[in-house]
């Protein structure tokens, strides 16, 4: 399990850098889509834009980004409201360690408690086991396979598609009301 002295938190703009390097490092922008050398620039944008619809958290150890998890919106039609896509990336050093984990229950708990999402959708290679596993332990089932889905170091990949539904959605509570 994970050092209790890694902080996780809201990402700010501040980590621009930090994530930036995280994203592209070795063990990590290979199972992403993230170019390798993008520039920080790129996401300085992203975080300055401030948005409650998305959750974007950060792990930090010993004053390192070790970790990047967040929900994002995937298309502004009101009918796609309450859909998120999900993002994860654990440090080569810091991954099987259950911090993946730690970033995926909080991710769950923003969604499911209080930001009213009910699919949560994601798109991972169909070789990550890692990334399947904690997906799967975490609720999420195979929705269908992508042929040459994204070009991998040379190699077109196969990648899963995944979504989990709100396990206990909400509902309207009558039994507190008038008589
Ligand atoms: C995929 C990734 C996010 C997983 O995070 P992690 O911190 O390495 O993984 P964790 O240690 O928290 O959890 C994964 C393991 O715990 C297990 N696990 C996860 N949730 C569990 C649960 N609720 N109960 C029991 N076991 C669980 C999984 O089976 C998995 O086991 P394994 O490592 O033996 O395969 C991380 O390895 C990573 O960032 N990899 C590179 C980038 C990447 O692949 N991102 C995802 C792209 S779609």
């Amino acid at each position: 399990m994970t050092d209790n002295a890694i902080v996780v938190r809201s990402a700010e703009p501040a980590d621009s850098e930090g994530i930036s390097e995280l994203l592209g490092s070795r063990g990590v922008f290979e199972q992403l889509l993230q170019m390798p050398d993008a520039p920080v620039a790129s996401r300085l944008e992203s975080l300055r834009a401030t948005d409650q619809q998305i959750c974007r958290l950060v792990a930090i150890d010993d004053g390192r980004i070790v970790a990047h998890a967040g929900l994002h919106k995937t298309q502004t039609s009101p009918r796609r409201q309450h859909v998120r896509g999900l993002g994860i990336a654990v440090a080569a050093s810091h991954q099987g360690q259950g911090l993946g984990r730690i970033l995926m229950k909080r991710l769950l708990a923003w969604a499911d408690d209080w930001g009213a999402v009910l699919r949560i959708e994601l798109w991972v290679y169909a070789d990550n086991q890692r990334a399947i596993s904690l997906y799967t332990h975490s609720g999420f089932v195979e929705e269908g396979r992508h042929q040459a889905y994204a070009l991998r170091d040379g190699q077109f990949v196969d990648a899963v598609s995944m979504a989990r539904l709100h396990p206990r959605p909400p509902r309207l509570d009558h039994s507190g009301g008038a008589d």
